[in-house]
């Protein structure tokens, strides 16, 4: 099982795919989560990125590229996995599907959460990340049950460089001018489902699952 993850910034991408992480025992592959590892590492790769990211700009698709290139062929997805905030460009839609084909895969479904930019900016100003576990709470709507603390790992939540209001602006114009030739190279093989993200958590969770279950 090989399920996209779609939807501008904030719209709950992160959130839903832990969820069905746990659900399916398949990997949640973020790419944000592995570049904002890689420049803790200190990595080229996280060299690459830094200002990149801290501007709200897209990394180049030869670097997201090559991580997921080797990320998908590690033996914890084998049975799948699950992308989230890859592809983001049509280039690399079009590189997924060539390293899938190599390994004779292919993606199974897309879902793309809709929610409207007002309130993708209220969320973000309240989202707390755990680095390590890549946990994703919000201090209202989703809170940890410890303040401060992942429930998964304990670890103490940090407020994301990319979350100030400016800069969430400057993400969501990024994604309405790349997003829609890959949502018809999407919607052009049936694979695109749309779910309305501003319902609750649970939700958005229970029409996901719905879908995913969908022969
Ligand atoms: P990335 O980390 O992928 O960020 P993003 O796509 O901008 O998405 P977010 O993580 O901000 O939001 P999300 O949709 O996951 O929402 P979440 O679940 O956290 O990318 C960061 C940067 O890395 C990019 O700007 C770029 O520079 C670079 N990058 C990454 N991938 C790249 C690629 N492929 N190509 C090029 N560059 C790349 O939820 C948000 C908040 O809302 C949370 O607090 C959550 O608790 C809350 N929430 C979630 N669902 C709900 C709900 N239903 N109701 C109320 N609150 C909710």
């Amino acid at each position: 099982m090989i399920i996209v993850f779609m939807g501008p910034p904030g719209a709950g991408k992160g959130t839903q795919a832990q969820i069905l992480q746990e659900n399916l025992q398949i990997p949640k592959l973020s790419t944000g989560d592995m570049l904002r590892a890689a420049i803790t590492a200190g990595s080229e790769v996280g060299k690459k990125a830094e200002a990149l990211m801290k501007n709200g700009d897209l990394v180049p698709d030869e670097v997201v590229v090559g991580i997921i290139k080797e990320r998908i062929i590690q033996a914890d997805c084998a049975t799948g996995f699950i992308l989230d905030g890859f592809p983001r460009t049509i280039n690399q839609a079009q590189a997924l599907d060539k390293m899938l084909k190599d390994n004779n895969l292919i993606v199974d479904k897309v879902i793309c959460l809709d929610v409207n930019p007002d309130i993708i900016v209220a969320r973000q100003a309240g989202r707390r990340i755990a680095s390590k576990s890549g946990c994703v709470y919000h201090v209202e709507h989703n809170p940890p049950k410890v303040p401060g603390k992942c429930d998964v790992s304990g670890e103490d939540l940090i407020q994301r460089d990319d979350d100030k209001e400016d800069v969430v602006r400057h993400r969501l114009e990024i994604y309405a001018d790349t997003v829609k030739p890959i949502l018809e190279y999407y919607e052009s093989q049936s694979l695109l489902h749309n779910v309305k993200g501003t319902s609750s958590v649970e939700a958005v969770k229970t029409e996901i699952l719905s879908i995913i279950n969908q022969k």
